[in-house]
């Protein structure tokens, strides 16, 4: 039995660095409280460990407004200007571990809704890197993810529109509703700001999908890069797997096959993939 990991399986060069930003600052000498707003990354079995360590995870901004002191570490997916804004105003250190790719957006929206332009981020709406772009765009601006939400729009006809996309967004999905926004009397400029990591991870787990006989995808349920992946794998292969860690594969689903391949998102890390890899033969 052949088992094919994907090269570009867990994490990116973003998470890589949010999560080795956060072990920094514990490993400093000079302890102050360690916070994190929001979990550093779509990955239970890492925050966990993380808390085990003494971070904490603020849940809420109103936690983050509660804080008197220590240290705040912004994630990877970023946050908006607002609350860039406020902590800025406060006995707190800031350590920003948004990601380059993410932080240019938010650059991007800035400058664009400067000069007047109405934003159009698709996205989705609930993921908290959107919601941070959105907070650098400005009023004049909006999160689509459909083509209904197009027509919800209420933009006036000539105004500039500049489209810019989450960074995990599927890249044909981008192009279709960039194709009928531009259909529309809008003056539009594009920016595909889509990371090279997620297309990479995308097109290679589908090419793996496509020739083996079972997939796993591995990743947190919470992680919307992993639920996409998992989404281009399963219609690649009809036997794909969705599991966290090791313990989710269900052994009694699986039949008997010749070729396994894996993939895992971007907040996925190198043990979990390797622990999956190693006893995936000895499952099969
Ligand atoms: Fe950054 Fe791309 Fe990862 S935007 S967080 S390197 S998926």
């Amino acid at each position: 039995m052949e088992v094919i990991r994907a090269k570009t399986a867990g994490f990116c060069f973003g998470v890589r660095r949010a999560v080795d930003t956060v072990y920094e600052q514990l490993g400093k000498k000079e302890q102050k409280k360690i916070y994190t707003y929001g979990p550093i990354i779509h990955n239970a079995e890492v925050v966990k460990d993380m808390e085990k360590k003494g971070v904490v995870v603020l849940q809420s901004e109103e936690e983050l407004d509660a804080l008197t002191e220590g240290i705040v570490i912004i994630r990877s997916h970023g946050i908006e200007k607002r609350i860039h804004e406020k902590l800025s105003k406060r006995n707190i250190t800031v350590v920003d571990a948004t990601c380059p790719f993410v932080k240019k957006i938010h650059r991007i929206v800035e400058r664009e809704s400067a000069q007047g332009k109405y934003i159009i981020i698709i996205g989705n709406p609930e993921h908290p890197e959107v919601k941070g772009i959105k907070g650098w765009a400005g009023k004049e601006s909006a999160v689509i993810q459909n083509a209904a939400d197009i027509e919800k729009l209420s933009v006036e006809k000539g105004k500039k529109i500049c489209i810019v996309a989450q960074t995990t967004f599927n890249y044909n999905k981008f192009k279709d509703l960039v194709e009928i926004i531009s259909e529309k009397s809008y003056d539009v400029s594009v920016l595909n700001t889509i990371c090279n990591a997620t297309k990479e991870r995308q097109t290679e787990a589908r090419s793996i999908a496509e020739a083996v006989d079972a997939m796993i995808v591995i990743g947190d349920k919470h992680s919307s890069n992993t639920q996409k992946l998992f989404e281009i794998c399963n219609r690649a292969c009809k036997d794909t797997y969705y599991i966290q860690t090791l313990d989710d594969l269900d052994l009694n689903q699986l039949g008997s096959v010749e070729t396994v391949g894996i993939t895992a998102g971007a907040s996925t890390p190198n043990n979990i993939i390797e622990e999956v890899q190693n006893n995936v033969r000895i499952i099969f």
